[in-house]
C-alpha cells in the first residue's frame, strides 16, 4: 500500500540526505527505489517531491526506534477508511489501523485466537486442507505453483477464520475479502494520479464494502447460534476483558484484517519456499533427506515438525531473500527526531524487511540462498523481521509458521517440483506484499530424491542470486 501520508518539507538544509524524485516511482517499483534511496544515503534518508516528503529507514537501530515506541510511531494501513459508521470504515477498522489504548486492549482480545490452544486446533483444518491440495496433484503435469498455494491459502485461511461445517459460505466470504482487499489497493494508488474513472470505482467499493459486511454479519450471527468454539471467529465472540467483549461492529473489521494479513502473506511465503528449493538441488537434496529420516510420508505430527530442523532453517532463509512483507509504514503521533531530521507529526515514514534482510553487514552473500547460514547466525528482532517487531508484531507468526511446517513437507514426501525450463518467474511489492506477478510454472513429479535445477527467466534474478545449477542424484 502506498504510504498515505506525505510531510510537508519544514527544514531546507541541503546537506540531509533526500532525493529528489517522482514519490510515485515508489509505489511503481518499491524495490528498486528502496536500494536506491539505500545505496544512495544509507540508514536513514527522505524522498522528496513539490514539497512533499517521505521518510525511509533501514537497518537494525532505526528498526528499533520505529517499531518498539508504538506511542510516538502510530500504524495507517488502510488509505481508504470511508465515511463514519459506513461498511468501508468498519471493514478498515482492524487491528492495524488501531493505535494506543485500543490497540493495546483489542490485541490483547484478538491474541485468544492465536494462543497455543487455538493454533493446535487448527490442526486438523490445515491438514484436510493440505491434504486436499495433494489429491488435486497430477504426477507427471505441469501446475503454477503461485496460483496453486494462492488457491490453497484462500480455502485455509477462510476454514481457520469461519470454520469448516459450512466451508462454500467461508469461501464465498474469503473470496469476497480478497477482492476488497484488491480494490483498495487499486484506488489508494488512484488517489495519487489522475483518473477520472476514480469517482465510480469509489462508490463500487463502498458498495462492495456493503455487501460484504452484510456477509460477514451474517457468519457472525450463525456463529453466535452456532459456536464450533474452534474457528477463529467463534474464539474472538467468546473473547471478553474487564470492559466486556468484541462488538459486532469491531469483528467485521476483525476478521477482514484477520483474512487480509493472512492469506496473500503465507501464500507467498509457500510459494516461494518451494521455487526456492526447486532452484537449490543440494538444499533441496538435504531437506529430503531429512524428510525421509523424520516422516512416514503423511502429514506431519507436531513432534514430527520438532524435528525438522534443516527443514526450518529453509523457511527462514526464504522469509529473509523474499519477505512476503517487505516494507510497512507508520506515521508519526509527535515530533520526532530521527537520524538527522526533524519530523512534524503527521510524517510518513517507511521501514523495510527486505533492505535490512539484503544487508551484507548482517548476511554475508545477501542475495544467495543459504539455509546453512542460520545453524550459526542468531539475528535480533531488528535484524531479521518478516514478521514485523515489537508491540505491532505479527500475531499470526506461531500459526503461519505452522501452515509453512507442515505443508512444505507433506507435499515434499510426495511430489518433486522442477522449475519449467526457461519460463519466466517474476515479483513485486503490491500492497507491502512481495509476491509472485507471473505464473511460478512447476513439473509435478513423484518424489524420487533426484533433483536438477532449470534456468528461468524474470526479475527474480534481480533479487535472488540463482548460481546453482547442477544435478544432485541421491539413491532411491
Ligand atoms: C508468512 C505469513 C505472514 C507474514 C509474513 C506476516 C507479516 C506480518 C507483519 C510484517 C506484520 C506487522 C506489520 C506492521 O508492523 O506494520 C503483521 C501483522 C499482523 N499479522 Fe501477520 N503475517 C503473516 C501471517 C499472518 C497470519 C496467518 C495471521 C492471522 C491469521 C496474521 C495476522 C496478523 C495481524 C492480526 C497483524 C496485526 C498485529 C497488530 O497490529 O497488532 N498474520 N503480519
Amino acid at each position: 500500500m502506498i504510504p498515505s501520508q506525505l510531510s510537508l518539507v519544514r527544514d531546507s538544509d541541503d546537506l540531509l540526505p533526500i532525493t529528489h524524485g517522482r514519490l510515485l516511482d515508489f509505489p511503481d517499483d518499491p524495490i528498486a527505489c528502496l536500494r536506491k534511496l539505500h545505496a544512495r544515503h544509507g540508514n536513514v534518508c527522505a524522498m522528496e517531491e513539490e514539497g512533499q516528503r517521505i521518510y525511509f529507514v533501514f537497518g537494525q537501530e532505526y528498526n528499533h526506534q520505529v517499531l518498539s515506541d508504538s506511542s510516538a510511531f502510530h500504524s495507517r494501513f488502510f488509505a481508504i477508511r470511508g465515511s463514519r459508521n459506513s461498511s468501508q470504515r468498519k471493514l478498515s477498522s482492524g487491528l492495524l489501523s488501531m493505535n494506543g489504548d485500543q490497540h493495546k486492549r483489542n490485541r490483547r482480545l484478538v491474541m485468544d485466537a492465536f494462543m497455543k490452544k487455538a493454533i493446535l486446533d487448527y490442526l486438523p483444518t490445515i491438514r484436510l486442507e493440505v491434504e486436499s491440495l495433494v489429491a488435486s496433484w497430477v504426477p507427471g503435469t505441469e501446475r503454477d505453483i503461485a496460483r496453486d498455494m494462492t488457491d490453497f491459502m484462500l480455502r485455509l485461511t477462510s476454514s481457520i477464520l469461519f470454520g469448516i461445517d459450512q466451508p462454500e459460505v467461508a469461501y464465498k466470504i474469503g473470496h469476497m475479502i480478497d477482492h476488497w482487499v484488491h480494490l483498495n489497493h487499486e484506488l489508494g494508488m488512484g488517489a495519487f494520479v489522475a483518473d477520472t474513472s476514480i469517482a465510480n470505482r469509489y462508490g463500487d467499493l463502498l458498495a462492495y464494502a456493503n455487501d460484504l459486511e452484510g456477509e460477514i454479519l451474517n457468519m457472525i450471527r450463525m456463529r453466535k447460534a452456532n459456536s464450533t468454539g474452534k474457528d477463529a471467529l467463534s474464539i474472538l465472540i467468546n473473547a471478553h476483558d474487564g470492559e466486556g467483549s468484541i462488538s459486532e461492529e469491531e469483528l467485521v473489521g476483525q476478521a477482514a484484517l484477520m483474512f487480509a494479513a493472512a492469506h496473500l502473506t503465507t501464500a507467498h511465503s509457500l510459494a516461494w519456499t518451494l521455487f526456492l528449493l526447486a532452484e537449490h538441488p543440494s538444499v533441496m537434496s538435504q531437506v529430503h533427506e531429512e524428510l525421509s529420516t523424520h516422516l512416514d510420508g503423511g502429514f506431519p505430527s507436531l513432534e514430527q515438525v520438532e524435528r525438522l530442523s534443516y527443514t526450518e532453517c529453509a523457511i527462514k532463509e526464504s522469509m529473509r531473500i523474499l519477505p512476503a512483507s517487505s516494507y510497512s509504514q507508520r506515521i508519526t503521533a509527535m515530533p520526532v527526531e530521527l537520524g538527522p531530521f526533524k519530523l512534524a507529526p503527521g510524517s510518513g515514514i517507511v521501514f523495510s524487511q527486505f533492505i535490512t534482510h539484503h544487508m551484507p553487514s548482517l548476511y554475508p552473500d545477501p542475495d544467495a540462498f543459504l539455509p546453512e547460514r542460520w545453524r550459526r547466525i542468531n539475528p535480533s528482532p531488528y535484524q531479521y523481521l518478516p514478521f514485523g517487531a515489537g508491540p505491532r508484531m505479527c500475531l499470526g507468526a506461531s500459526l503461519a509458521m505452522l501452515i509453512l511446517k507442515t505443508t512444505l513437507p507433506t507435499l515434499l514426501q510426495q511430489f518433486k517440483l522442477t522449475s519449467v525450463p526457461n519460463s519466466e518467474v517474476s515479483g513485486k511489492v503490491i500492497s507491502t506484499m512481495l509476491g509472485p506477478t507471473t505464473s511460478i510454472m512447476m513439473k509435478i513429479d513423484r518424489q524420487d530424491g533426484q533433483f536438477q535445477s532449470q534456468p528461468v527467466r524474470g526479475n527474480i534474478h534481480d533479487m535472488v542470486d540463482l548460481r546453482e545449477i547442477k544435478t544432485i542424484r541421491r539413491a532411491a
